[in-house]
């Protein structure tokens, strides 16, 4: 949105229709109010908020709306012929996927942050979208308030894009970091993350990769053009990371961190993009750009073919963080509803999401075996049975035990589980500590 508008210009008017005001909706209420006059001088457009549904209208709320515009009709507010314009912050599935279909039906863009609506039921209302020539925008709807989104979209359009890897979930960040930093245990660093409001009661959606899933599935559908749901994507908790296993990593000159990794894994042309999209946690070399990402903040790595290296940094969550990207959006589309045009996503077809097994990644691997001769040389045979090769190892003996570890050149999925499953079975064998993916330094 570039060009002042000459002074002569009457201000157009549109009007949204908000579904929510909790976190972000109270935060945006609070934006699109704070920078009403701005907006209209770059853009000539005043942007009000017509309507408001929430689920209890009595809440008290720190928003400058009056309470006339509160309702708990949800519907209501999306075919209210008053309302141009829809921005989405309820959450969840439903109902908030009927109220996006409905408004796309009616030809009103859409402005929403919901991961989990976007990576669940993308592909039919990008379809809605595109077949009612309205905008459906969702910037918010991945690290928060980065934009990520249209730069994907607009900016790397055209760009070859090898890979995207990122620090999407906050809460893990900020566990992993607590971790690192000050030797905490993993339950003490979710619990000081619960006590600070980063992490949820019910810590799941963060710390299996639920959440980032989700996303890593929006990013993947965004950068290569075709659609991929977040029950697609393989997913790794952190949970099973301890403080020993990051200070080895930190000793061999890696930090622990939980990554998504989007990546292009062939097709594409006339054929159906393939891509590889999984969320686990990793060790990433200290040098690397993602490595310094701490606390709760999110980044996004892009690695193009023609652009070299990207990196987006900023804050992946909280109210107004993500009420900043939403009123990029919203500004976009309600000069694009104006102006009677859209940004284009789709149609869209499904990609092909190539299982784990077939995907390739260096590990670390510690385990705990007899202290006695002939072992080492017994593990490595095991190794070199099925074609894993091995880039560094340590010994550490335990009296009777030693502790090896391992970094393993890039090998093939299965073939590093076949070899853990036949080091399971040695009797020289104790234990199999850690087993985690190593990303950023491939060989
Ligand atoms: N919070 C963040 O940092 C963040 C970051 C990125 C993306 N997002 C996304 O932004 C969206 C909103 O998140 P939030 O944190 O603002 O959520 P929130 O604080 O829980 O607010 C949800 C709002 O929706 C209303 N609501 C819930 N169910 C409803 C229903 N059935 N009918 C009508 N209204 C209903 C609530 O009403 P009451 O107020 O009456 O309860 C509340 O105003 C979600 O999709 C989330 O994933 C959030």
């Amino acid at each position: 949105v570039t060009t002042a508008p000459a002074s002569t210009t009457p201000i157009e008017r549109v009007t949204i229709g908000l579904l929510g005001c909790g976190t972000v909706g109270g935060a945006l209420a609070g934006l699109l109010h704070a920078q009403r006059s701005t907006i209209v001088a770059r853009t000539g457009v005043e942007i009000v908020i017509g309507r408001v549904a929430v689920r209890d209208p009595s809440k008290v709320r720190d928003v400058d709306l009056p309470a006339e515009v509160f309702t708990t009709d949800t519907m209501g507010v999306v075919e209210d012929p008053d309302v141009d314009m829809i921005v989405e912050l309820i959450g969840g599935v439903d109902p908030a996927r009927g109220l996006v279909a409905r408004a796309l039906d009616l030809g009103k863009p859409v402005v929403t942050g919901n991961k989990a609506l976007l990576a669940s039921h993308g592909e039919e209302l990008y379809t809605a979208a595109d077949a009612a020539g309205v905008d459906l925008l969702f910037e918010a709807a991945v690290a928060g308030a980065i934009p990520l989104m249209r730069p994907l979209r607009e900016s790397l359009v055209g760009e070859p894009v090898s890979r995207v890897m990122g620090i999407i979930n906050g809460t893990t960040n900020y566990i992993l970091t607590k971790m690192s930093e000050e030797g905490a245990s993993y339950e003490d660093a979710l619990a000081e993350a619960q006590q600070l409001g980063y992490a949820e009661e019910d810590p799941t959606a963060d710390v299996e990769g639920y959440d980032a899933a989700a996303k890593a599935a929006i990013i993947a559908t965004i950068v290569y053009g075709a659609i991929v749901q977040a029950d697609e994507v393989y997913h790794q908790g952190i949970s099973d990371i301890t403080a020993d296993d990051i200070a080895v990593a930190a000793r061999l000159g890696y930090a622990i961190k939980a990554i998504a990794v989007v990546e292009a894994a062939g097709g594409g042309g006339d054929g159906p993009a393939e891509v590889a999209v999984r969320v686990h946690p990793a060790l990433v070399p200290v040098t690397h750009p993602l490595a310094s990402v701490r606390d709760s903040f999110n980044a996004v790595f892009i690695e193009g073919d023609a652009v070299g290296e990207l990196m987006f940094y900023g804050r992946g969550a909280g109210g107004a963080p993500t009420a900043s990207a939403v009123l990029g959006d919203v500004i976009d589309a309600a000069v694009n509803h104006i102006n009677g045009s859209s940004a284009r996503i789709g149609p869209l077809g499904r990609a092909i999401v190539r299982p784990i097994d077939e995907l390739s990644s260096a590990y670390y691997l510690s385990l705990a075996v007899m202290d006695r001769p002939g072992v080492l040389a017994r593990v490595a045979d095991e190794f070199g049975r099925h074609a894993v090769s091995i880039r560094s190892m340590e010994q550490h003996g335990l009296g009777d035990e030693a502790r090896l570890i391992f970094i393993t050149h890039t090998s093939q999925e299965s073939a590093v589980q076949a070899t853990l499953a036949a080091l399971r079975e040695l009797d020289i064998v104790s234990d199999v500590h850690s087993v985690i993916r190593v990303v950023g330094d491939e060989d």
